[in-house]
């Protein structure tokens, strides 16, 4: 009873902080604060190895700032770990061995093994730990959720002009592995095969890839993905029994086309169902489930085993582009 009781008063005045306020994580802070205003949050402040941009974020947000995480551990409840991903393994297993609630970027981790360090790390305190699949969140993603039934056949697109950021990761570890969540997410079945090619371009990592992924159920998906585009694509089209889906992440559009059940002729009956979108900042909504996951005591809605589900599908995809560029360019 009493270790129920200290763990209210705790919740009741949740501290949170922000671990890496670069280009992704100084949005995590601005709603962290945002939150902060408006309910029993505290917002305790940002960290950022970088010191110039730690303290302008925390400027902006009117908090305090740490050029050291280690200073945090036992100064918060909750964190968002948005750090480049060769780090997150470190700083995730140091949050929740203190029992700190953890929700890191994507993807969890640069390996497996990481993965599983940090899964454990959870798993032995009952800290709370979510990933950060934004994509889940997206309110066309959110609306177009209940109208989805046996996906057979995906056709994905995710292109981007060149990023001054990621550059640790290759384009599957860095932005596909939102689609590879997300089809996983959707078929719900074991992948059986996986095709792929990719190549670097202007980086030394890929930088433009396709695979194709089938699944155990028959379902298939084409994706791409390329950070070296000349405009901003995220588009999802796929099809189930009886129905066309369209799905864009950066327009927030969905729709699902299927033909009338009394129609007389398919060209008199289809039916475009253009869904209803509420627009919410993904962002918002992400931190928000991972507080109410902290909060109320409920499962995190992306667990630690669907980050290292779309993690492994990613170096499943990556195994496969370097066989391909083996086959392509042998080495003498
Ligand atoms: N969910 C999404 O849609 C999405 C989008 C972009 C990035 N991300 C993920 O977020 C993470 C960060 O990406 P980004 O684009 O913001 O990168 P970024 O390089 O812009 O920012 C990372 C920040 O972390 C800081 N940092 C590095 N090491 C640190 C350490 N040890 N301690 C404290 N601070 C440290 C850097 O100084 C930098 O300011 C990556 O894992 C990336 O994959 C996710």
């Amino acid at each position: 009873m009493e270790e129920i009781a200290n763990r209210k008063s705790q919740i009741a005045n949740l501290r949170t902080a922000v671990i890496g306020v670069g280009s992704l994580g100084q949005h995590h802070a601005r709603n962290y604060a945002e939150i902060a205003a408006s309910n029993e949050t505290e917002f305790v402040g940002v960290c950022d190895s970088n010191e110039e941009n730690a303290r302008a974020v925390a400027e902006k947000n009117n908090c305090d700032y740490y050029t050291d995480w280690r200073e945090l551990t036992d100064k918060v409840d909750a964190v968002s770990i948005v750090t480049p991903t060769e780090t997150h393994a470190e700083i995730a297993c140091a949050f929740l061995e203190r029992g700190v609630n953890v929700l890191v970027e994507k993807p969890i981790a640069r390996t497996l093994e990481e993965a599983d360090l940090i899964i454990e790390a959870a798993e032995n305190s009952g800290a709370k730990l979510m990933v950060g699949h934004l994509e889940r969140f997206n309110p066309a993603m959110v609306a177009l959720r209940p109208h989805v039934s046996q996906p057979l056949y995906f056709e994905i697109h995710r292109v981007s002009p060149f990023p001054n950021r990621s550059l640790d990761v290759d384009v599957v570890l860095d932005v596909m592995i939102h689609d590879l969540d997300a089809i996983q997410w959707l078929v719900d079945s074991k992948v059986s095969e996986i095709r792929a090619v990719g190549i670097p371009v202007i980086s030394d990592k890929v930088d433009a890839a396709n695979a194709r992924i089938e699944f155990e159920n028959g379902a298939v998906a084409n994706i791409t993905a390329s950070r070296i585009g000349t405009e901003k694509i995220r588009k999802t089209r796929f099809y189930q029994t009886n129905g066309y889906v369209v799905l864009d992440y950066a327009t927030k559009f969905a729709s699902v086309t299927s033909l009338a059940p009394n129609a007389i002729h398919p060209l008199l009956g289809i039916n475009v169902n253009r869904l209803e979108i509420e627009d919410v900042e993904p962002l918002r909504a992400e931190i928000e489930a991972f507080l109410d996951c902290v909060i109320n005591d409920k499962t995190p809605p992306i667990t630690a085993a669907d980050g290292r589900r779309a993690l492994e599908l990613a170096l499943g995809v990556l195994e496969k582009i370097e066989h391909h560029a083996a086959r392509v360019f042998p080495k003498n």
